[in-house]
């Protein structure tokens, strides 16, 4: 057991990416002024690891995934994956959005075979759909569409969605946001056995603290935009972990003073 744990660990290290961002600053435009979003972030998140960005609404956390994801490019600074400067998109980095957006006139196991479908990989790699809706629990609803699952269900399609790729950098933007509350604490516990399973690194992005500390090893926490990095958390508690841990309350109450929330306390 003991050995399994150890072995699974190594892999998650080699099947994760590692990530260094140096002095990044981003503006966008709005209505012909400047608008600064992200001022001179840096840090770095270690191969198989799982990191929370947590911040104010609009401080520019989904700025900085999107950068990541290479869908974008920052104003200035450097953002590198295994050490090569972040380009285009690609399979090895995928970004999971709030809002699963599914076709729907297409089934679960459609859905999920799209992105190997779009790279014309698809015949030959059949099993790593199956593998995709076994890991995030949905095996037996292949063939449902998305009118006839749950807001769970279906935020669980784009996870299997995004695992079909084997991605290497999982980055999470509020993929529970929209969820009723006691799906979402099982989508919690779920997300975490899937990165678990997986072996990869992963980046949630989330403005809810108990979900970033319940859920990551470390927590770095943002100002108000633009946002610079306030904080950097260290969570140091086993998985799988009890949210009633009096250390998970004492470090809520370090988070929440961090982001000038103290009083709530
Ligand atoms: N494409 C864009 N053009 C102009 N402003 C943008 C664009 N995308 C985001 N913003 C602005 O950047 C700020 C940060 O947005 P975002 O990164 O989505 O914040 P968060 O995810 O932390 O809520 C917001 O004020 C938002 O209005
Ligand atoms: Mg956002």
């Amino acid at each position: 057991m003991v050995a399994l744990a150890r072995t699974q660990a190594a892999d998650f290290a080699a099947a994760g990416q590692k990530i260094d961002i140096e002095n990044v600053s981003h503006r966008f435009e709005l209505k012909g002024a400047p608008l600064p979003v992200l001022d001179n972030v840096s840090f770095s998140v270690e191969p198989g690891s799982f990191v929370a960005l947590l911040g104010p609404s609009g401080c520019g956390k989904s700025t900085l995934l999107r950068l990541l994801a290479g869908l974008d490019h920052p104003t200035e600074g450097s953002l590198k994956v295994d050490g090569e400067e972040v380009g285009e998109p690609d399979p090895s980095r995928i970004l999971v959005f709030q809002d699963p957006t599914l076709f729907p006139w297409r089934t679960v196991w459609d859905n999920v075979a799209l992105g190997l479908e779009a790279q014309g990989i698809l015949k030959s790699s059949k099993a790593r759909v199956d593998n995709a809706v076994e890991l995030v629990g949905l095996t037996g609803f292949e063939k449902a569409y998305p009118h006839q699952l749950s807001g769970g269900m279906a935020q669980r399609v784009a996870l299997a969605r995004a695992l079909v790729n084997e991605p290497r950098l999982l980055l999470l933007d509020e993929p529970l946001g929209k969820l009723d509350s006691l799906t979402r604490l099982t989508m919690q516990t779920e997300i975490v056995k899937i990165w678990q399973d997986a072996g990869l690194t992963a980046l949630l992005v989330t403005h809810d603290v108990e979900e970033a500390l319940f859920l990551t090893q470390r927590v770095l926490i943002f100002g108000p935009r633009p946002a610079r990095i306030v904080a950097d958390i260290a969570v140091d508690l086993p998985y799988p972990r009890h949210r009633g841990d009096p250390r998970l309350a004492e470090l809520r109450r370090e988070a929440l003073g961090h982001l000038g929330l103290a009083e709530t306390w």
